[in-house]
C-alpha cells in the first residue's frame, strides 16, 4: 500500500489462527510449524474486552536494581537491597556476583550480597549471553580489582547495541582496554578522573563509566550523561555507600573519587515502566484503576500522552488513578526519546493502544534501531500498521480479536499482553521467558486487576 511520496511497506499479516483447544502445544509455536513443545505453564492464554480496575501496586525496578548489584562490588562491606524484583535477570546478576567471590542471598523482595572478598575479575560468557546488560559490571569489576574479563554482549532483538561509549569512557579514566574477537581485558594500575563527554545520553555508559569514577584519583566530569530515574537510584545508593557525586538528573555528573566504598541498607525505586505498562494496559481496556509504588515524574511524557488519548489521570506523590473513557483516541505523533522524553521501554505497548485508538499514531523510535518486530503481530490480531524505517503509522481499528502469538522480546511481549487484553475472544501467547526479564508474576498483577489470564 503505498501513500503519496512515502514507500511505505505494509506490515504483511500472517493467516489468522483460532486460539486451538489447550494441548501443551503453545499456539503461536504450531503457528511458527516449530512444533515445538512448550512445556506446561510456558504460555498466557487470555481472554480479552474486559476493563481493568483496582488498585496494585509495582515492584522494584529491574533497570536500577541491575546497575545497583553491579555497583555493590564497588563495596568492601555488606549491601542489603529492598524492593528486589523477582525477575529472571536478577537471578543472572547474583550469579554474576557469585563467581565474583561475592556471597549473596535473596528472600523475597530482599537480596543480600557480602563483596567483601570479591577476587574474580571474570563475568561469566555464558552469564554476558543469557543477559546483555552484564555489561554494566565491566565498570565496577575493573575499578575493585584492577581488570575485568568481558565476552561482548553482541545485539539483540532491538538491534546492534555496541558498548563502544562504555569503552570510550573507561579508556578515558585510565583503563587498557584489550579487545581479541568478542573477549575484552580491561584493566589498569590505578584510575584518574577525567573530563569525558558522552555523544549520546547511554544509560549503560554513563552507569559504567560512574561506576568506574566513583573510586578514581580526583574529580570526573561527565557530559551528555544520561538522566533516566535509574541512574538518579544508582546514584543515590552509591552515595549512601559513600561515593561523592553531585548532578544526577541533569546532563551533567560531577564524581569526586574516593578510597573505599562501605555497603549500606537501601530500597529500590519502584518500577516506572511496569508502572506505564499498566496504566496503557488500563487505559486501552476501559478501565479504572490505581497503580501504586513509584513516582510519577519518573515516567517522562508517558502522562502526557495518556492525557491527549483522552484518559484521565489523578497524580500523587506516589502513584496515579486513570479512568478511560470507552475508546481512546490517537494521541497524534509520538517519538522516543532520552529521559525526559517518551521512554523507548513505553513504546510496544503504546502501540498496541494506538491500533485501537480512533485516528491515525505515528511513532517514531529513536534510540533502537530494530523496535518494532512486535507489530506484526498486532497486525494478525486485526490492527492496520504501516511501517517506514524507524516510524510506525498505526491506524485505529475498533476491534482487535484474538490470536496465536509468541513474544520475541520484553517489551514487545508486553505490548502483545495488553494487545490479548483489549481484544475480542482468546489469545495465547508463548516465549514468556522474554516477559519473565522484566515484569514479576504479571499475570497475578494482571488478575489482581480483573483480566481473564493464566498459565497454561
Ligand atoms: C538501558 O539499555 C535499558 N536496559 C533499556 O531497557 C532501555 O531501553 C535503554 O537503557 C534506553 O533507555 C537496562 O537498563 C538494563 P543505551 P542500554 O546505552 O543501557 C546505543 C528494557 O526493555 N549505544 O541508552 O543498553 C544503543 O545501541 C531494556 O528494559 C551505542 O551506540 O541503553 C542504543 O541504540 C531494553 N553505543 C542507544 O544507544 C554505546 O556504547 C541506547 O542505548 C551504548 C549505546
Amino acid at each position: 500500500m503505498q501513500t503519496k511520496g512515502v514507500n511505505m511497506t505494509p506490515v504483511s499479516p500472517g493467516p489468522y489462527r483460532e486460539a486451538p483447544p489447550c494441548e501443551g502445544l503453545c499456539r503461536s509455536c504450531r503457528a511458527e510449524g516449530c512444533g515445538k513443545k512448550e512445556e506446561a505453564g510456558r504460555c498466557f492464554r487470555i481472554r480479552g474486552g474486559r476493563p481493568l480496575k483496582g488498585s496494585v501496586s509495582v515492584h522494584g525496578a529491574k533497570n536500577s536494581v541491575l546497575p545497583i548489584f553491579a555497583a555493590a562490588v564497588l563495596c568492601r562491606t555488606p549491601v542489603h537491597l529492598a524492593r528486589v524484583p523477582r525477575l529472571s535477570d536478577t537471578g543472572v546478576s547474583l550469579r554474576i556476583l557469585e563467581s565474583l567471590g561475592c556471597i549473596s542471598a535473596l528472600s523475597e523482595d530482599e537480596a543480600v550480597v557480602d563483596p567483601s572478598a570479591v577476587t574474580g575479575s571474570r563475568i561469566p560468557d555464558r552469564l554476558v549471553r543469557e543477559m546483555r546488560s552484564s555489561s554494566v559490571f565491566l565498570g565496577s569489576v575493573a575499578a575493585r580489582t584492577g581488570e575485568a574479563y568481558l565476552c561482548l554482549p553482541g545485539g539483540c532483538e532491538l538491534g546492534a547495541r555496541p558498548i563502544d561509549l562504555h569503552l570510550m569512557g573507561l579508556r578515558a579514566l585510565g583503563m587498557t582496554i584489550e579487545e581479541k574477537g568478542e573477549k575484552l581485558h580491561a584493566y589498569h594500575n590505578g584510575l584518574k578522573g577525567a573530563d569525558i563527554t558522552l555523544p549520546f545520553p547511554s544509560v549503560g555508559a554513563t552507569e559504567n563509566i560512574l561506576m568506574a569514577a566513583v573510586l578514581a584519583k580526583g574529580r570526573t566530569v561527565l557530559r551528555g550523561a544520561a538522566r533516566e530515574p535509574e541512574i538518579q537510584d544508582l546514584c543515590r545508593f552509591l552515595r549512601r555507600c559513600g561515593a561523592g557525586i553531585v548532578g544526577d538528573g541533569g546532563p551533567v555528573l560531577y564524581i569526586d573519587g574516593v578510597p573505599e566504598l562501605m555497603g549500606c541498607s537501601y530500597a529500590v525505586m519502584g518500577d516506572r515502566i511496569e508502572a506505564a505498562t499498566l496504566l496503557i494496559a488500563a487505559a486501552v481496556t476501559g478501565g479504572e484503576v490505581e497503580v501504586r509504588g513509584f513516582s510519577p515524574a519518573d515516567t517522562g511524557a508517558v502522562l502526557g500522552v495518556l492525557r491527549r488519548m483522552g484518559a484521565r489521570l489523578r497524580v500523587y506523590r506516589d502513584r496515579v488513578q486513570l479512568s478511560a473513557p470507552h475508546r481512546l483516541i490517537t494521541p497524534g505523533r509520538v517519538d522516543t526519546a532520552p529521559f525526559p522524553g517518551f521512554p523507548t521501554d513505553v513504546q510496544p505497548v503504546l502501540s498496541a493502544a494506538a491500533a485501537l485508538a480512533e485516528g491515525e499514531t505515528v511513532i517514531g523510535e529513536n534510540i533502537f534501531d530494530s523496535r518494532f518486530k512486535h507489530l506484526s503481530q498486532l497486525v494478525q490480531m486485526g490492527a492496520d500498521v504501516r511501517i517506514d524505517g524507524r516510524t510506525a503509522y498505526i491506524r485505529g481499528v475498533e476491534s482487535l480479536h484474538g490470536a496465536g502469538l509468541k513474544a520475541l522480546d520484553l517489551r514487545g511481549g508486553a505490548a502483545l499482553v495488553t494487545a490479548a487484553l483489549a481484544a475480542e475472544g482468546e489469545s495465547r501467547i508463548g516465549g514468556l521467558q522474554h516477559i519473565e526479564r522484566g515484569y514479576e508474576r504479571l499475570e497475578e498483577t494482571l488478575s489482581a486487576l480483573g483480566a481473564e489470564i493464566e498459565r497454561v
